[in-house]
């Protein structure tokens, strides 16, 4: 199964509704396949918040509508790893089909700031979480204190994954922060969200959509290959996870990796998802990068950076690149397979295998794809 054709719009504030946003990445996909619409043979959908946002369910059949098609049409839910989940799904549709189109969208821009974090919080446990107050910015304060209790003070290198993130969204000219100024003191200094947690160490609200057209057989050279897609989901709740580690994220790599039959220092790119700098650490260590409380230093030695050994969030990441919810597991592919064909312009590293660590809660879901250029 190949990756033969991306499609992407710029993440951040668009003066685009759900429809133009959707309608924009699948047309740049079809044509960067070089494929019409009538080659397609399915479409799924990711989308995690349109029923609360916009009032907007079955985005299956809104689609079918712009597009005036009648294939089967599929959207699937999963909160932040609706796009991994999605495309995990999408692949055993590949037994009946030859070339299907995966899409993730959501529009999370116009609404004011604490009914949004309520939507957001929704795919939280209601009973244990939802009720006693939790929004997900608390739950990344309290991973910040558990962390600290175990292995000590971490701000300062969690200020450097922001930098690191902003850095390379600077190269990115679809990424929602690309042209910002970010530097170590205005992360530092920036205001306080809850407990420890900056502004700088949060992904932002963000619009927008990527499109997949994902095939059985390689189409040409630029076609990358799916090496590995496996999933894991995990307890609902924060309170229901040991401190400071995510068992579904564990279990999501090890499966993917066992599936590729690789190792994962054989990575030559991660995308890590960072809804906050302090999930990008303690996945580094879930992952297996290093030993628990040891992530700090690979991040100090720029091992991380675009030209260490190990570079993570290459686009910017969800702090730089963006996070609209639907469209995020699929953007991490997109920077993957523009990686893997060597397109990705100022940012790009040497690479030949990409990995994507998409969550949903902490943790509730965790999808790890494997890629490869052949
Ligand atoms: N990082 C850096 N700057 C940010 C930012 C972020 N995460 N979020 C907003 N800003 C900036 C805006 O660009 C704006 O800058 P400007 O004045 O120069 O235009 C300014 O802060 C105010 O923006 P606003 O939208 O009013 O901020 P807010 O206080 O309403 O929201 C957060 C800030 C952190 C609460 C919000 O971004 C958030 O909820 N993020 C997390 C979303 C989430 O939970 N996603 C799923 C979890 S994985």
């Amino acid at each position: 199964m190949y990756i033969c054709g991306v499609g992407r719009t710029k993440f951040g504030k668009l003066e685009l509704e759900l429809p133009e946003i959707m309608t924009e990445a699948v047309t740049k996909a079809l044509i960067d396949a070089k494929l019409r619409l009538k080659d397609i043979d399915a479409i799924f959908i990711s989308n995690n918040l349109a029923g609360l946002n916009q009032g907007q369910l079955h985005l299956n059949s809104l689609l079918a509508t712009i597009l005036k098609i009648d294939i089967p049409i599929f959207r699937l839910e999963s909160t932040c790893a609706s796009g991994g989940a999605t495309f995990y799904n999408s692949l055993f549709s590949l037994s009946k089909f030859k070339n299907i189109l995966v899409l993730g969208v959501e529009k999370m821009t116009g609404l004011a700031s604490d009914l949004l974090s309520t939507n957001i919080g929704t795919t939280s446990d209601l009973n244990l979480d939802q009720e006693q107050g939790f929004i997900f910015p608390v739950g990344a304060a309290m991973i910040i204190e558990r962390y600290e209790k175990r292995f000590g003070n971490v701000m300062d290198d969690l200020a450097l994954i922001s930098l690191k993130n902003h850095e390379n969204g600077n190269l990115n000219e679809y990424a929602h922060f690309y042209g910002k100024e970010v530097t170590l003191e205005k992360i530092k200094g920036s205001r306080t969200i809850v407990g420890k947690l900056r502004l700088y160490d949060c992904s932002p609200v963000s619009d927008g959509a990527v499109a997949l057209v994902v095939s059985k057989q390689k189409r040409d050279r630029r076609s990358i290959k799916i090496q590995a897609c496996e999933m894991a989901t995990g307890p609902i709740s924060l309170s229901l996870n040991p401190r400071t580690s995510m068992p579904a994220v564990k279990t999501a790599c090890k499966r993917a990796l066992s599936s590729a039959g690789m190792k994962i220092l054989d990575m030559d790119l991660i995308e890590i998802h960072d809804g906050y700098t302090i999930i990008e650490l303690i996945t580094m260590e879930d992952l297996g990068l290093c030993k628990p409380g040891q992530a700090g230093k690979l991040i100090r030695e720029g091992k991380t950076k675009l030209n260490g050994k190990i570079p993570i969030n290459t686009d910017g990441g969800l702090k730089a690149n963006g996070h609209p919810i639907g469209a995020t597991g699929l953007a991490q592919i997109y920077e993957i397979v523009t990686q893997l064909r060597g397109e990705a312009g100022k940012r790009q590293v040497n690479a030949k295998t990409g990995l994507a660590h998409n969550i949903g809660g902490m943790v509730g879901s965790c999808v790890v794809s494997i890629f490869k250029r052949d």
